[in-house]
């Protein structure tokens, strides 16, 4: 509460127009602000644990405003100022992110003041419909989350030997976000699912702050699992941080949340990644165990032709082992996409009733010689 004898003064530290004028001993008119937009960033320090609110909205914008100027009136802002919250949440900041006029000005009973609250959350929050049965082959990883499963649902039989941390790696398109949806939804908890390319935010400090507001999200919803793909975009080795900036301050944000994530609460993270070998080995050290997505086998492609070739509108009248023999080195997403997919387009255009040899050869043709052009060759292409 000490803020408010500061009444009269203006909120931010720097030397401000104000304060100049005064120096000079000039008569200074400081203009009454038409508008005001304040967003919330948060507190200027917190510890690990720290129970105090990450994010902050309001149900009503007329109290919020009428809030706001019970405790702000009179204060000289900027843009880039920063407001501290005197009242309900002590020290909680919002930053100044627009005036009108643009020169800055005070805050008065007439002034408008609106809340800026972030809508592009890099979070979704969902309980996917996805099965175990539904991800052909994977075992390893299948076993690893039904311990997970067992202690999502039975926390307090873990106790400090709860599974936390795991990274799945392997080529893009072999299941790694199926399987942590189908441990979601076969456990019944919800999933957080980002990617580490979300989570950098345009100014320096949203980066860190989103991913305090992800754990904090997740906290909120145990028992839950955060899914963080594209891991390597942040979880860079040092030597190569430097190029993308304030990737650093995000990378200890993770570290320090997965650090503190008490083992009784119910919380698992997932991390994804095609290149587990670019990771920085602080945050590669923080995942207990990695399990590897490798690219299907040939029984395994077969499997996932079967499966996907079922729910297709249009029969397959295809030798579909011939196929799995003829795909090394394609994903279970490449089958999906580049042979079923685009198989059932072609027959839809060519007005057929059935998908058939035919069509799936010269699919597939087409399929290959696209690897290739990405700069992949398969041993068989
Ligand atoms: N092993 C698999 N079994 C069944 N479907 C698969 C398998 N691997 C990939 N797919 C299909 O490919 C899609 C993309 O896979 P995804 O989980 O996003 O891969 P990743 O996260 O490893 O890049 C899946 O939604 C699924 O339709
Ligand atoms: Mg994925």
């Amino acid at each position: 509460m000490t803020r408010k004898n500061h009444k009269l003064r203006h909120a931010s530290t720097s030397t401000s127009e104000l304060d100049k004028a005064r120096a000079s001993g000039k008569k200074i008119s400081i203009p009454s602000l038409k508008l005001v937009v304040l967003k919330p960033i948060g507190y200027p320090l917190r510890s690990i644990g720290d129970e105090r609110p990450i994010s902050i909205t309001t149900d009503n914008i007329k109290l919020f405003e009428a809030y706001a100027k019970e405790q702000w009136s009179g204060f000289y802002v900027k843009e880039g100022d920063f407001l501290f919250d005197q009242f309900m949440y002590p020290d909680f900041a919002f930053e100044v992110v627009k005036v009108s006029p643009r020169g800055g000005g005070r805050i008065s009973n007439k002034t408008e003041i609106r809340l800026k609250v972030d809508t592009l959350s890099p979070v979704v929050r969902e309980i996917p419909k996805v099965k175990f049965s539904d991800v052909i082959g994977h075992e390893k990883a299948k076993n690893k989350c039904k311990i997970i499963q067992k202690y999502l649902k039975y926390p307090e039989k873990f106790g400090e030997w709860a599974p936390k941390n795991i990274l799945f790696y392997g080529p893009p398109g072999t299941g790694k976000t199926m399987m942590a949806k189908a441990l979601a939804s076969e456990t019944n908890v919800p999933i957080f699912l980002t990617r580490a390319t979300d989570l950098i935010g345009l100014h320096v400090g949203d980066g860190a702050r989103r991913v305090h507001q992800l754990f904090g999200e997740a906290r909120e919803s145990a028992p839950c699992i955060i899914f963080i793909d594209e891991l390597d975009a942040i979880g860079l080795d040092r030597r190569y941080q430097s190029i993308r900036g304030d990737v650093s301050e995000i990378v200890n944000a993770l570290l320090s949340e997965m650090d503190g994530l008490n083992p009784n609460l119910g919380i698992v993270t997932i991390g994804a990644t095609n290149a587990p070998e670019l990771l920085d080995p602080a945050i590669r050290n923080r995942f207990e165990e990695e399990i590897e997505f490798p690219l299907p086998t040939k029984e395994e492609r077969f499997e996932i032709l079967k499966l996907y070739a079922k729910r297709l509108p249009l029969p397959v009248k295809v030798n579909l082992w011939k196929i799995a023999e003829e795909t090394e080195g394609f994903s279970g997403r490449d089958l999906r996409e580049k042979i079923l997919k685009n198989a059932l387009h072609m027959a839809i255009l060519k007005n057929r009733r059935i998908i058939d040899e035919k069509i799936l050869r010269e699919v597939l043709t087409f399929a290959r010689k696209q690897l290739k052009m990405d700069g992949w060759t398969g041993m068989f292409l």
